[in-house]
């Protein structure tokens, strides 16, 4: 891995040691915000536990990291809370499943998905892209929310890819359902969180008023879409999927609730994944003539497309690298199943464990001058990081199903906007990092787009 130059760009965001902090204040700030708080030796130790009876232990370690996510993930599961929190949206879904029903559907769905095909979803990324740019042009460009056109174009996006043909559908109409069923589960997060694990388990989840107009559409749809012959869209991938060893596919209920699932998880991670990508981008002078160098040579006049996205390598090294410095899911959490030996600890049943993505990408031991941007770290020609110290996508079997698709997703529109526009950042102190649902920039990103 490189060492990284002096003079790179340094990202707002909250520097550990910067604040010193006595523990209740560290606890009150570790409420409202799970990355905030967090002390020096979360960047520094492999395991750190807030000195309070019932709080989760944090991992850092790459092999105890492995140990939960891939070597014995079967007795480190998401947790009652986990499936209270999100059953009101994705009921059965590919997130909630466990065991053998887990495993058929996510060999089924892993078909439609793989990263193989994604580069044939292209021009759905591209129209797309320049469907938002008619749209800028035509209310004159000029100051905008970068976070909430970012959210359209990625709810667009899914809509396009996963059921084409929906033109008809209100698209704002159901964007705002959707929204609506996201700040439901952040509710319930909130009101959930101040119990142990234990006390989740077989209880009901509180529902949704937003879930079912949500799926009576999909479920209209997808029965208008078996009656026409297939499209070729996602949608079409998993209804004809099946797990290559049983031979089953999806239910309807289960088409339902994956599909509502991948809007979600696509939805609002790529939306902040591509927000943050372009503010760095806009930050920082030299990546942006690199990134303006590479899409020239490579496309030509021509548009992103299936055969040429492949060679915008060096596009894949910032948006890897805009993943490290601002991963979107930046906590993953799992409960321990059984008393056992963890490291030298002994941990109970129950015991819940944070792995803090943020804190493991920015851990000096791993990352030289890790809280610099400095996309180089991810050139092919320099060895790769260790698996489970980057993982903005996850690790082990439960690994992100979507990456694929939003890598190729965020290289083709991160292309054609640079080609096109130029996008002047906000002032540097008014950029926070917040941790809801996904890492989002405070307030938005108020950023001022021209044509070039
Ligand atoms: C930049 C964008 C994205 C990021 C950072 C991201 C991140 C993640 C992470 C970290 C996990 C693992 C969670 C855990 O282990 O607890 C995950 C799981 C998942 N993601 Fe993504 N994701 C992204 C985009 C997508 C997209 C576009 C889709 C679908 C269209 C998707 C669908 C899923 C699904 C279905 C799972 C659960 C897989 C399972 O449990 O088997 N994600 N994602």
């Amino acid at each position: 891995m490189k060492n990284v130059n002096a003079a790179r760009l340094v990202p707002p965001a909250p520097y550990p040691g910067s604040k010193d902090l006595g523990p209740f204040t560290r606890l009150a700030r570790m409420t409202t915000s799970q990355i905030d708080g967090l002390p020096k030796d979360v960047y520094e130790l492999d395991t750190w536990c807030p000195p309070f009876p019932g709080m989760p232990l944090l991992i850092m370690d790459p092999d105890l990291i492995k140990t939960v996510l891939l070597d014995e993930a079967e007795d480190f599961p998401q947790g009652a809370l986990f499936s209270r929190i999100m059953k009101p949206v994705w009921g059965e879904g590919l997130l909630l499943s466990q065991g053998d029903a887990w495993k058929s559907q996510r060999r089924a769905a892993a078909i439609a998905f793989r990263a193989g095909s994604m580069a044939a979803l292209t021009p759905f990324f591209v129209q797309a892209t320049e469907r938002a740019l008619q749209r800028w042009q035509a209310r004159g460009f000029g100051q905008m929310d970068l976070l909430e056109e970012m959210k359209r174009l990625t709810f667009d996006i899914i809509i396009d890819t996963m059921l084409s043909g929906a033109e008809e559908i209100d698209r704002d109409a159901l964007r705002i359902r959707i929204g609506a069923l996201f700040a439901d589960i952040s509710k319930l997060k909130l009101s959930y969180l101040v119990r142990g694990d234990a006390y989740h388990a077989g209880r009901r989840s509180q529902t949704s008023v937003h879930r079912a107009p949500v799926v009576l559409f999909l479920s209209n749809l997808i029965n208008a879409r078996r009656a026409v012959p297939p499209r070729g869209d996602l949608l079409d991938h998993l209804i004809s999927a099946e797990d290559p060893d049983s031979g089953r596919g999806l239910s309807d209920d289960q088409l339902i609730d994956n599909i509502l699932g991948f809007i979600l998880a696509g939805y609002e991670t790529t939306s902040v994944a591509l927000t943050w990508t372009l503010y760095l981008i806009a930050s920082d002078a030299p990546t942006r003539a690199r990134l303006l160098e590479e899409v020239h040579l490579q496309l030509g006049q021509a548009p992103v497309s299936k055969e040429n996205i492949g060679e915008l390598r060096f596009t894949g090294q910032v948006i890897s690298e805009a993943l490290r410095i601002y991963p979107p899911a930046f906590m993953l959490t799992r409960i321990v199943g059984r008393d056992r030996m963890f490291g030298d600890r002994r941990l109970k049943a129950g015991q819940r464990i944070n792995i803090p993505i943020w804190a493991v990408h920015r851990q000096a031991r791993n990352w030289p001058d890790p809280h610099a941007f400095d996309p180089d770290r991810f050139d092919p020609e320099s060895p790769a990081p260790d698996r489970y110290t980057y993982m903005p996508f996850g690790a082990g079997p439960r690994i992100c199903i979507g990456a694929a698709f939003a890598m190729t997703e965020m290289t083709a529109v991160i292309a054609t906007l640079l080609s096109t526009v130029e996008i002047t950042p906000p002032p540097r102190q008014s950029v926070w990092p917040e941790t809801g649902l996904a890492l989002t920039p405070r307030g938005g990103m108020s950023v001022t787009i021209r044509p070039l």
